[in-house]
């Protein structure tokens, strides 16, 4: 469920366009169910919004694997992870996330604890990944993190457990349904990382601006090349700019240094906005806000880029 403003920032149009669309769902004998008001708001329910990713052919075919990734710590990884997991489920697409960071930001943000059970124990016991999945919000679930997550790289480094880091994952959520998966890293390249982007069909390495150093980004250019050369996989990698600011006499030079690296730069800037501290708090990202319509056009190319549009 959207907004009306919102659903205007993550298709793309313009007010007589989003009337015209709006003006669609109006004429139906049911005309509530697709638009309906709350307060003095116009929001669009899922059942609209479905249809209308229809219409703009942004419907997913298959389940798309995104890993957020970069070694080095607070860059925006877990922040990334929230806002489009937020975004995406908000939209109407099915979404889990897993959390394999030990720290258990994503999941504490998500869940308000850390989770009893996590990716370990599938790892470990063998258990279903379905028996520790929980729902966090409509069309949002996530596998959660735990303590037990910095022993998962002990188990892979066990001679009698064998696997191929390219299909870890991607075995491990075979037979579900859902559109996206987002998984959240800790800050380093362990086996679990390597493993989580080996499966991926891309890799998001948030940058900021300010604290960026091109040597740490080359390092994820080249581990994603690396696995891509050895694996034979195809992983996307996606640059994104971080707490970006204007003022930042440099930003911009900085930007241009990052499009010569060995990957893709995405073309959205998220701000440098406290609100982002907030959300980590509530999960949830303040949404009248500049940052939120940002995250929303991040969600908006992700998507395309996710259907190779
Ligand atoms: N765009 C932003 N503007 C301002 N603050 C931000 C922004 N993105 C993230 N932050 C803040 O920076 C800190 C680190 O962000 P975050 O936890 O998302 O990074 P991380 O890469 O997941 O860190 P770690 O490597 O420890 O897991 C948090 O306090 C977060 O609220
Ligand atoms: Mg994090």
């Amino acid at each position: 469920m959207l907004n009306r403003s919102n659903v205007g920032v993550f298709f793309n149009k313009t007010k007589g366009q989003l009337e015209a669309l709006a003006g669609q769902f109006r004429e139906r004998e049911d005309a509530e169910s697709y638009i309906f008001q709350k307060g003095s708001a116009k929001f669009f329910s899922n059942q609209a919004l479905i249809e209308i990713l229809e219409q703009e052919n942004l419907r997913i075919e298959e389940t798309q694997i995104i890993t957020v990734a970069n070694q080095k710590g607070g860059v925006g990884k877990t922040s990334t992870v929230l806002s489009q997991a937020r975004n995406l489920s908000d939209i109407g697409f099915k979404v889990l996330v897993i959390d394999t960071d030990a720290q258990s930001n994503t999941t504490r943000s998500l869940l308000g604890k850390k989770g009893e059970r996590s990716l370990f124990n599938v790892l470990d016991e063998g258990l279903d990944i379905k028996e520790i999945i929980l729902n966090a919000r409509e069309n949002l679930d996530i596998a959660p993190a735990n303590s037990d997550c910095s022993r998962i790289d002990l188990i892979l480094s066990d001679s009698t457990f064998t696997y191929n880091p390219a299909t870890l994952i991607r075995e491990i959520i075979d037979e579900l349904h859902y559109d996206f998966v987002l998984i959240d890293t800790n800050p380093s390249f362990s086996s679990l990382n390597i493993a989580c982007i080996a499966s991926s069909d891309r890799v998001i390495c948030p940058v900021p601006l300010a604290e960026w150093e091109i040597d740490g980004v080359e390092q994820v250019a080249k581990v994603v090349h690396g696995i891509n050369k050895r694996l034979k996989t195809s992983i996307n990698l996606d640059f994104l700019v971080t707490k970006f600011s204007k003022n930042e006499t440099t930003a911009y030079e900085e930007i241009s240094k990052l499009k010569d690296l060995d990957g893709n730069l995405l073309n959205t800037l998220i701000p440098d906005a406290s609100a982002f501290r907030k959300a980590q708090k509530t999960g949830i990202l303040e949404s009248r806000g500049k940052a939120y319509k940002e995250t929303l056009k991040l969600t908006r190319e992700i998507v395309q880029n996710s259907i190779g549009q």
